[in-house]
């Protein structure tokens, strides 16, 4: 799956939330309770009379004849009494006993899946949104049980039964849900023997929800009529909302499917379609679709959509979009094939499905998600607008897609045992993704970006002592959505692009295809992995016989964090020593002994190339590194290892004169990782700030993007501490002596033949001046926005360019009141590009007016106010980046705590995401104390936002020391520069 990128730096998971209390609106909520009544009287009547049961079962003999007839009416059957799989897992009543036995959710291996027929008929009429189904498991037996245990949560299971494969009954002495596990356990009379084969026959109905997760419903305008659709969001651990399953991604089984659907409509799935057949008389407005059996595959990529969405196909690939946006999907049905080719060749495996279908739904809790031939988009990261849509969202449109068809392969065809080994998949597909759109956009330069939007990151997440190892063992379902985070995903690829590089590519492709076909339609650990590459690497030679990969990459994959490495040169002599200890936010932390197996290159001013290991030692010495006279030392050449570089002063100084002197001698790789490492070493404490903020001085002749998105990231954290304070002048007037030149250079419209990356360059130094309040900005954007209000169809005709429009909105909106932000707001509310609803959403959040934030922040959480779910958090982050907003976003958070809980269940990711952002930006101690006592209080409640709340804390705890310790060097180095 992708995460959601928000703001700049700010990485929201988009992985999906549980939540705890379904919340659900009052029609359903009074069906709900019929339901479960229902399911007291109605299990009783069932044992005798499965045809009662509505929807799925009249299709019964259609599906599993033989089951019906032999079965039903001896089957034995308890009632549910009360033990109806439901929710909350973590509700008050919830008893000591129960939460201890919560930590072992996983099922037995005695029973294991073999195929599944799947039945489903939604219902997407307002009041109802219920759906009715029916499943038919072979199972198999391995170990003799008298149970057989499954998944279930929020279904209301009608009736089941269980029978083997000659027809014959047998007897059911219990059903029953346990809770806590989201199990449904089906009791047997008799024992059952390994090696036998069983049909679970179950029927049942549930809710087509809108929280964007299991089987859920999402809705868009056309015609200025509601539309409603249904669609699918499995992973981790909703299958089991949808039907029950065995929902482990270790339960590989093949899944044979039907969807009825109103015959105004289509559905689709992971496989092809085999044909539609008349539904049943009850229905007489409704067809079922009939899907091919699918390769063995994990719960959680499955997938299906009902809706009355139209596709654009070159055959093979169809992209499905509404009908209103369809004009927006080329560009991924343009890029998806030749990607799709490339990764043919990559993996050396040819795409294993006879089809791939791609679709933007309008509700979407994630980026996107990988479901195996049917992959699902948020609609910004799939449809693009030429000439509406910025240019920087075909790089996001490339990366997504990219990323979700590499897991075709990892993670699809080959996917991890158990979500310990998630950040196998996420870290893969999210290296892989690099290569893939390189494939098809090779301007944007990936492998130089691919510093600024991962290895960096991932850095200053991993410096917390509250961050985690990647290989982390996870149980119950918030814990597994806890790790869809930046470590999973960008130290998980940093990590992997520090591995093929020590490897070579050539070994790197060879293990991976090994890897691949060793374990294809069946799982695989980290461990497969390591094993595939050491074969090759030995046979290769580029590994001593005594190391294995598994070695080396345990120290990265099992502890947390990364090393710095520091480099000081020997006086008088032509060596180095080297010293290895875990980079910490604040250096005082380190009370760590961890240690790593370092691939270390290096170079210097001579051009002397060379490259060692660092087997865990916590020293050694690199000998025959002669200097010179102002000769310099390099270390992690083009960053690709992950790890931080100190060096003495006298080298700092040496690579100082060198960037100011001739900067371009160094690849822009390196210049970033000079940034980087310098301004994070000072922060925490290794260098000084001096040594840290001359290394940026050299940039006001620096021309390429990721030096400079890399400097601005680094001193947008200056800006956050300084913005409140008396002395932001002087923090102000240095940053816009830097930009001052290249802001001129690039200007404020954007051409045709621009290169991608000076767009983006465009948009970083451009959207700095605007903020710091360079005044030619100022006026030229709010004369940009002006015009465009002043045109006669705002809608149909905007001149400003895509790229520039976030930064003229924004600045406009902030400048202006109210008659501004209601003219974005009704743009906002009218366009139908989704690109262009994000932009205007995060320029709302710009305002100065605090009246106007608040009720932006209000609407953000109100049902029907305008803004959808997957949005909310979106509407936080802006206002929490807005010096005006900061406060207000953080005690809204605190007096609406549970309201925003509710609406958006207690275990969104979106949840996560806004405690995030709303407590960013602390650094007094005063803004920690009272976010640290609300967080104890309300601790229980935090759920898969635990973690995020510790980090915040630790991060504000570090700015404050940070204000204490640095704040008066700098001003008095912001004083005092040469500029
Ligand atoms: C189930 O058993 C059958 C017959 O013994 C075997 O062919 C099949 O591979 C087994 N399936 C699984 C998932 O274990
Ligand atoms: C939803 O519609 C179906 C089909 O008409 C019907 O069987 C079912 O009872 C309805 N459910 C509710 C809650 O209205
Ligand atoms: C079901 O059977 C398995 C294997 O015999 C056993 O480990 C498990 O505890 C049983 N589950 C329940 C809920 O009785
Ligand atoms: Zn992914």
């Amino acid at each position: 799956m992708v995460r959601e990128n928000l703001v700049v730096m700010e990485v929201v998971t988009t992985k999906f939330g549980k939540k705890k209390h379904f919340q659900i609106s009052k029609p359903l909520g009074v069906f709900l309770l019929f339901l479960f009544l229902g399911c007291l009287i109605a299990t009783g009547l069932l044992a005798h009379n499965l045809t009662s049961c509505p929807g799925g079962v009249a299709q019964t003999e259609k599906l599993s004849g033989a089951l019906t007839e032999n079965g039903a009416s001896q089957t034995t059957q308890n009632v549910l009494v009360d033990e109806i799989p439901t929710t909350t897992t973590n509700s008050p009543t919830t008893t000591e006993a129960e939460a201890k036995a919560d930590t072992n959710v996983r099922l037995p291996r005695s029973v294991v899946p073999h195929s599944y027929k799947l039945r489903l008929i939604p219902f997407l009429q307002e009041g109802n949104f219920t759906f009715h189904g029916e499943v038919r498991i072979l199972v198999n037996v391995t170990i003799p049980t008298n149970n057989i245990t499954l998944h279930a949560d929020d279904l209301f299971i009608h009736s089941v039964s269980v029978t083997d494969v000659g027809g014959n009954t047998v007897s059911i002495r219990d059903v029953r849900g346990v809770k806590q596990k989201q199990f449904l356990v089906i009791d047997l009379d008799e024992e059952v023997a390994a090696g036998n084969q069983y049909y679970v026959y179950i029927t049942f109905k549930g809710v087509l929800n809108d929280l964007l997760q299991g089987f859920y419903r999402s809705s868009y305008q056309e015609n200025n009529q509601t539309r409603w659709m249904a669609a699918t969001q499995f992973q981790s651990t909703d299958a089991r909302r949808c039907f029950p399953c065995f929902d482990e991604p270790g339960l590989k089984a093949r899944f044979q499917i039907s969807l009825a659907r109103p015959k105004d409509m289509t559905s689709i799935s992971n496989m092809r379609k085999i044909n539609s057949i008349p539904a049943p008389p009850n229905l007489p407005d409704y067809e079922w679709d009939n899907y091919e059996e699918s390769l063995p595959m994990s719960t959680y990529l499955i997938a299906f959509v009902v809706s009355d969405f139209q596709c654009i196909t070159n055959g093979k690939i169809s992209i499905w979009a509404r009908r209103s946006a369809l004009n927006q999907a080329h560009y991924g049905l343009e890029i998806a094939p030749t990607i799709l080719e490339y990764y043919e060749k990559f993996f050396g495996i040819e795409y294993p499905l006879p089809k791939l279908d791609m679709v933007a739904i309008p509700d979407f809790s994630g980026g996107a998600m990988e479901n195996w031939g049917l992959i699902t988009y948020r609609e910004p990261v799939l449809l693009y607008e030429k000439g509406v849509s910025s240019r920087s969202s075909l790089q996001r449109i490339a990366h997504v897609v990219a990323h979700e068809l590499a897991h075709q392969w990892f993670g699809n065809l080959v996917t991890p045992t158990w979500w310990t080994d998630l950040w196998l998949n996420e870290g893969f597909a999210t290296y892989v993704e690099f290569l893939g759109a390189y494939a098809v956009e090779p301007k944007w330069k990936d492998p130089d970006l691919f510093l600024v939007n991962e290895l960096h990151g991932a850095f200053g997440l991993d410096a917390l002592s509250t961050s985690h190892p990647i290989s982390i063992k996870v149980n119950n379902p918030d814990e597994i959505n806890d790790i869809f985070d930046r470590i999973s995903y960008s130290k998980g690829a940093s990590i992997i692009r520090m591995m093929q590089h020590f490897l070579s590519a050539e070994v790197f492709h060879k293990g991976l295809n090994n890897y691949l076909n060793n374990s294809k339609y069946s799982n695989a650990e980290q461990d497969d992995l390591w094993q595939a590459f050491t074969v090759v690497s030995h046979q290769s030679k580029v590994l001593d016989p005594d190391v294995s990969v598994k070695e080396i990459m345990d120290t990265w994959t099992l502890q947390t964090g990364y090393p710095v490495v520091t480099a000081v040169s020997i006086p008088e002599g032509d060596s180095l020593t080297l010293t290895q200890e875990r980079f910490f936010l604040d250096k005082e932390k380190k009370a760590d002994d961890s240690s790593w197996w370092i691939p270390l290159t290096y170079t210097d001013s001579r051009h002397n190339f060379r490259t060692t290991w660092m087997r865990k030692e916590p020293e050694i010495t690199l000998s025959n590194v002669v200097l010179g006279e102002g000769d310099w030392f390099l270390l992690n050449v083009n960053q690709t290892g992950y790890y931080r570089v100190n060096y003495d002063t006298r080298n700092w100084h040496r690579i100082i004169n060198q960037l100011r002197k001739d900067f371009e001698v160094f690849d822009l790789k390196n210049r970033a990782q000079f940034l980087d490492d310098a301004l994070n070493l000072a922060f925490s404490g290794y260098i000084s700030y001096d040594i840290a903020l001359n290394v940026t001085l050299y940039l006001t002749k620096e021309r390429e993007f990721v030096p400079w998105n890399t400097g601005l990231d680094n001193l947008d954290y200056l800006y956050d501490m300084f913005v409140r304070t008396a002395h932001f002048d002087k923090y102000k007037a240095y940053v816009l002596h830097l930009i001052q030149d290249f802001y001129e250079e690039l200007g404020f419209k954007e051409w045709a033949e621009d290169e991608p990356l000076t767009v983006l360059s465009r948009m970083d130094i451009v959207g700095k001046a605007c903020l710091l309040g360079l005044r030619d900005c100022i006026i030229k954007a709010v004369q940009l926005f002006q015009n465009w209000k002043n045109t006669a169809n705002p809608d149909r005709d905007n001149d400003i360019s895509p790229d520039l429009r976030e930064i003229v909105y924004c600045t406009a909106i902030s400048d202006g009141g109210q008659e501004e932000w209601d003219f974005a707001w009704q743009r906002y509310l009218t366009t139908n590009v989704a690109n262009e609803k994000e932009i205007l959403l995060t320029a709302l959040g710009c305002s100065k007016e605090t009246w106007i934030l608040s009720r932006y922040l209000e609407w953000a959480v109100t049902e029907h106010a305008g803004i959808r779910k997957h949005d909310s958090a979106r509407v936080f982050a802006s206002v929490s980046e807005n010096p005006v907003g900061q406060d207000l976003a953080y005690r809204f958070l605190k007096t609406n705590w549970n309201r925003i809980r509710t609406y958006l269940g207690p275990s969104s990711m979106s949840l996560v995401s806004i405690v995030r952002t709303s407590t960013a930006h602390f650094n007094t101690e005063e803004e920690v104390n009272d976010f640290k006592s609300f967080f104890s209080r309300k601790y229980d409640e935090f759920g898969v936002a635990l973690r995020t709340a510790q980090q915040s804390i630790e991060q504000g705890q570090a700015n404050v020391k940070w204000m204490k310790t640095y704040f008066t060097t700098i001003v008095n180095w912001l004083e005092n520069v040469r500029r």
